[in-house]
């Protein structure tokens, strides 16, 4: 059949250029290998160069395009440095994906927790995002083409003890982002958020039991936890032109069902 819809590309992003924080590892690397194979030029980004430098190369070896960067998310001159150092390399910026994220895990008992912790989360979670947008909106703008994707979390509306700070500081990113796509969007800029249940990477490792893990299938209808490529593909699918008049949003992606830890 003559192909009515080109749903390839719909989904193409050759030419076009992404970053990734956290790339290194789970749904970072994730991120950056669907959207290489996707076409784009993809700048890994991650607190550990070591990792980010193997994705770069599994990438460059399979044939697409990468470069690895280290950059710790907490700190404002690496921001910075990430978002120069895209456009040195590949010459500008079309896809932001903010993956580097941290918390929860059920361990913020209120009176464990100091405002150093709270800081940090926030800071990790919320205004990183934040200025890694506004440094790589102008560059987006420019090119004519910009998608902005934020990882927050299921956290985000689920409601459970030992999470107040990691679920809040993902509600406002999920809210944030709503309220940014009001700014973004007369620049060309989507911006929406992908919120991953209970997916395995090293992270949920540390906190997943067969007793959690079976808690969590009884409340899922698709009756297992995420894959990586589950998050991958709802990142690709924002990032890609398939999305074009979508902003402002958050996707969970989740089984259809609640995956909490108690
Ligand atoms: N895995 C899940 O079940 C799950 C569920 C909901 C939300 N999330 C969110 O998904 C995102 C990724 O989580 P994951 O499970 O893939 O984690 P992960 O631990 O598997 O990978 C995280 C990566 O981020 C890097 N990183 C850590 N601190 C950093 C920093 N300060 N600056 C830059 N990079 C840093 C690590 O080196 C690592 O490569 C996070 O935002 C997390 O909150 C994950």
């Amino acid at each position: 059949m003559d192909k009515l819809i080109d749903v390839d590309k719909l989904f193409d992003l050759t030419g076009k250029v992404a970053v990734v924080t956290g790339g290194g590892d789970g749904i970072g690397k994730g991120a950056c290998e669907i959207l290489a194979s996707a076409g784009a030029s993809v700048i890994v980004s991650d607190i550990n160069g070591e990792k980010a430098a193997a994705v770069a190369d599994g990438i460059n070896a399979s044939g697409g395009k990468a470069a690895s960067i280290v950059c710790n998310v907490l700190d404002d001159d690496d921001l910075e440095r990430l978002i120069d150092f895209a456009v040195e390399t590949f010459g500008t910026v079309n896809v932001l994906v903010n993956n580097a994220g941290l918390g929860g895990g059920g361990r913020e008992n209120p009176y464990k927790i100091d405002r150093q912790y709270v800081e940090r989360i926030y800071s990790i979670n919320v205004i990183a995002p934040w200025r890694l947008a506004l440094l790589a909106a102008p560059h987006m703008k420019q090119s004519g083409y910009g998608s902005i994707v934020n990882v927050t979390s299921m956290s985000s509306i689920n409601a459970d003890p030992n999470m107040a700070i990691y679920g809040s500081s993902k509600a406002a990113l999920n809210h944030m982002s709503a309220n940014l796509a009001h700014d973004y969007g007369p620049m060309g800029i989507r911006i929406n958020c992908v919120g991953p249940g209970a997916t395995h990477t090293a992270a949920l490792a540390t906190v997943l039991t067969p007793e959690i893990e079976a808690r969590m299938l009884a409340r899922t209808p698709i009756h297992r936890l995420g894959k990586v490529s589950d998050i991958a593909g709802a990142i690709l699918f924002f990032a890609a032109p398939v999305s074009a008049w979508i902003s402002g949003q958050t996707l969970m992606v989740n089984g259809g069902g609640v995956q909490t830890l108690d």
